[in-house]
């Protein structure tokens, strides 16, 4: 099969690592793709959302199937463009339509769609610029801290937590009345905060059956003890030391399967990937989002732990088989840790020359993020550089080679989060 992935990320890299293992596979493509991307098949110089350009290539190339990275080109609709298309209609799409996509590309639309489904989540209201006033005093109701997320895509950055009333009335006042996101915070949900740790599941479905994938946990603010500005993610750890069997159940019967079945009462026809982003409060798991894709960087500790062919999962998503088929996961522990760009996540350079990815130990996987060939050498070319992967019986000895592997790539400016997975070294006694 001709295979062509949408997106230019350590997600994306991972994804063609792991496709191009497979026996299935013919020929590679990675649109827009970034350095790493080049070793393992062909970049193209198309934008993700170049729908018109995608579809050109896609036919002058006989690609059997499109998987698509990032939410931006579904939440724009690439699959209904192509099932929109004559020619373009028998060639699956990995990834929801744009109904299916509003899971992440509107945070009013899912937090009424897991009301409607009974899906535990906090407790919410949206308001608009008319009902700016009411908003003001909905805060007045809630105890601190406020949780403020403006409904549409904001980057990432869309969502406020404000430690005092003032603060959070300031903030909801810019964000409706001010247009802070832009058209993204025309509408913004303001949630009770839930108080517990956080983690990542995944799911890949066909629409009607599914597969549990290996949870993980994110690492989000930019600095050292998770604090400071939000960030894409700056590491991960699959498996998650708490998501034993018995909270992953409980995910499976009170999240994942009204989710499914909600969507399919809804008539929304779901082929692809549901990242459910949960908090673990006191045991019980609440849905904090979803998204309408894999996650970034977990995909690059997901991934590598799934032994069997990721390929032949995604022939069961587009042909509605994946009840046939299994896979096998590593136990071992993944581990990845993030290298960003100096002032990432707010103003950084791009184009510095990156070295010594040729000393990282063959234990551990590289996967380019932020990079780009120019002249000759692989320059960073984003605020998130590349992520480093290692395996290990345990978290700790996983991130032993991360962290060992970290420092031998060099760039100016490089930083990376040292204490990536110390928060869960206490569920190990
Ligand atoms: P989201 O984009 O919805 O995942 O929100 C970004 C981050 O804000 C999450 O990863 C959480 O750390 C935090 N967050 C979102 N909603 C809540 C909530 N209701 N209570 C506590 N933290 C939250
Ligand atoms: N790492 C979080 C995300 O991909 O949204």
């Amino acid at each position: 099969m001709n295979i062509l992935i949408l997106g230019s990320g350590g997600r994306e890299h991972a994804y063609a690592w792991k496709l191009s293992q497979s026996k299935k596979l013919s020929k590679l493509f990675i649109a827009p793709g970034n350095a790493g991307t080049s070793s393992v098949g062909t970049n193209v110089n198309l934008s993700a959302t170049d729908f018109e350009g995608i579809k050109k290539f896609v036919l002058a190339n006989s690609i059997d199937m499109v998987v698509v990275g990032p939410e931006d080109p579904l939440v724009k609709g690439v699959h209904d463009f192509f099932l929109a298309d004559n020619e373009l209609k028998r060639i699956p799409v990995i990834g929801p339509q744009k109904d299916g996509a509003q899971l992440e590309g509107s945070k009013d639309f899912s937090k009424r769609f897991m009301f409607r489904h009974n899906i535990p989540t906090a407790k919410y209201e949206t308001f608009t610029k008319e009902t700016l006033s009411e908003g003001l005093k909905f805060l007045e109701t809630l105890l601190p801290p406020y949780v403020l997320k403006a409904d549409g895509l904001a980057a990432g950055k869309g969502v406020v937590i404000p430690e005092t009333l003032d603060e959070a009335k300031k903030e909801l006042s810019e964000m409706l009345a001010n247009a802070k996101f832009g058209n993204a915070s025309a509408k913004v949900v303001i949630e009770e905060f839930l108080k517990g740790i956080e983690l990542s599941v995944f799911v890949l479905t066909d629409g009607n059956s599914y597969k549990i994938l290996p949870a993980a946990k994110d690492y989000k603010r930019i600095g050292i003890g998770d604090v400071g500005l939000n960030t894409g993610g700056m590491g991960a750890v699959s498996p998650v030391p708490f998501a034993n069997e018995e909270f992953i159940s409980k995910v499976e019967e009170r999240v994942i399967i009204p989710t499914i079945n909600g969507l399919k009462k809804e008539g929304i026809v779901y082929k692809g990937f549901i990242f459910i982003g949960l908090m673990n409060v006191n045991g019980d798991p609440q849905v904090i989002e979803y998204n309408v894709r894999m996650g970034d960087p977990e995909t690059e500790v997901v991934l590598p732990r799934i032994k069997s062919d990721l390929l032949d999962l995604f022939e069961g998503v587009a042909h509605g088989n994946l009840n046939e088929k299994t896979f096998e996961v590593d136990s071992r522990y993944a581990c990845t840790v993030m290298l960003v760009a100096g002032g990432y996540p707010e103003d950084y350079k791009k184009g510095d020359v990156i070295s010594g990815v040729e000393n990282v130990t063959s234990d551990s996987l590289v996967f380019h993020a932020g990079t780009t060939q120019s002249s000759g050498n692989v320059v960073t070319n984003g605020g998130r550089v590349m992520a480093i992967t290692s395996f290990g019986e345990t978290m700790q000895e996983a991130l032993k080679h991360s962290f060992l592997n970290a420092s031998h790539i060099k760039y100016e400016g490089k930083y990376f989060r040292s204490d990536i997975g110390k928060d869960l070294e206490k569920y190990y006694k």
